[in-house]
């Protein structure tokens, strides 16, 4: 990437002074990895968001925009522009429905839409990340994904320079997929529509059950930004990666964890360098042995 020159910082600053430098990204994603990123904004509101983006935009500053950072690879020579973190958390309730800024943390409203007396948004109690993450990337597991109880997104056009409601059908999700990951369109907030007069107590049970389940299953006490693949069709990435007994190889401080075959756990000094160099030695093998080819699902910034 080029470098960002003094000029487009400063004329940068000027627009968003609450940018700072040289922030270590390795902070603010859950592989704990990433060198700094020149310039970094946490937006903690939807007007503070566009007016981040559109300063970018303005100043020729290239940027990129994040969540909660656990889906998300930054190169160890950071990023030569603006790292932008949705903190807009605005979170509210109207009868069926529930209407949740992009920087909600999606576990933080599993719960409370349960405390509401909500059903159908149990399966999102342990989704890492943030609703504009969720949607971005149509999260999804334990039977539920984002697409099932979604009505309407609320997006700013960075082309038309305007607000916009996007319908499901607008959205077009598919696994891992949507409209956000192809357009520009900022995520600012999520509008979902959810079952009625719920059983509270049941609510709570199903999420401790499927946060039990997760912990079983998935290395959550160990850095990492969830699964890595997709899921082939037809296939499991874990599965896959699980048949060539990978599980446990390791490359500088980066590991495919133990307790599942697609999660890749920094043993604590990992670098990016080392996590982009096993995500290739997998797919190139998964793809020779296998003849499946896989696809990452972590985002990745400054390469
Ligand atoms: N399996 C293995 N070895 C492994 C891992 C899994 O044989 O190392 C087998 C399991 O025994 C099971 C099958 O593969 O028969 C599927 O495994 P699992 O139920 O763990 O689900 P998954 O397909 O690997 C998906 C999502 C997860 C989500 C779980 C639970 C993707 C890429 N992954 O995993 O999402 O938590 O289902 O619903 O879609 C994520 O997206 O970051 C993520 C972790």
């Amino acid at each position: 990437m080029m470098p960002l020159t003094e000029n487009k910082k400063e004329a940068y600053e000027k627009r968003v002074p609450k940018a700072t430098r040289d922030e270590p990204m390795s902070k603010h994603t859950s592989f704990r990895v990433g060198g700094t990123a020149r310039l970094h904004v946490v937006a903690n509101s939807s007007e503070a968001l566009i007016e981040a983006v559109t300063a970018a935009l303005e100043c020729d500053v290239p940027f990129f925009l994040y969540g909660g950072g656990s889906n998300l690879l930054v190169s160890d020579d950071g990023y030569e522009g603006v790292m932008i973190q949705a903190a807009n958390r605005g979170l509210s309730f109207d009868g069926e429905r529930m209407k949740a800024e992009s920087g909600v943390i999606t576990g933080m409203a599993a719960r409370q839409s349960v405390e509401h007396g909500l059903g159908g948004f149990e399966w999102a109690i342990g989704v890492p990340g943030t609703i504009g993450g969720a949607v971005f990337g149509n999260a999804g597991c334990y039977g539920g994904e984002i697409k099932d109880s979604l009505e309407s997104v609320e997006v700013f056009d960075l082309n038309a320079h305007e607000k916009k409601i996007m319908t499901h059908t607008e959205c077009a999700f598919a696994y891992r997929e949507s409209l956000f990951k192809h357009h520009p369109y900022l995520i600012l907030s999520a509008t979902f529509r959810f079952k009625p007069n719920a059983d509270i107590a049941a609510g709570k049970a199903r999420m401790n059950e499927i946060m039990k389940t997760r912990k079983e299953k998935q290395p959550l006490e160990a850095s990492s930004a969830g699964c890595a693949f997709k899921n082939p069709p037809g296939h499991s990435a874990g599965q896959l990666i699980d048949s060539l007994s990978l599980k446990g190889l390791k490359i500088g401080d980066i590991q495919v964890s133990d307790k599942h075959a697609n999660f890749l756990v920094n043993r604590g000094q990992a670098t990016a360098q080392d996590i982009i160099t096993i995500i290739s030695v997998i797919k190139m093998k998964v793809r020779d042995e296998l003849g499946v080819q896989l696809e990452e699902e972590v985002q990745l910034a400054g390469f």
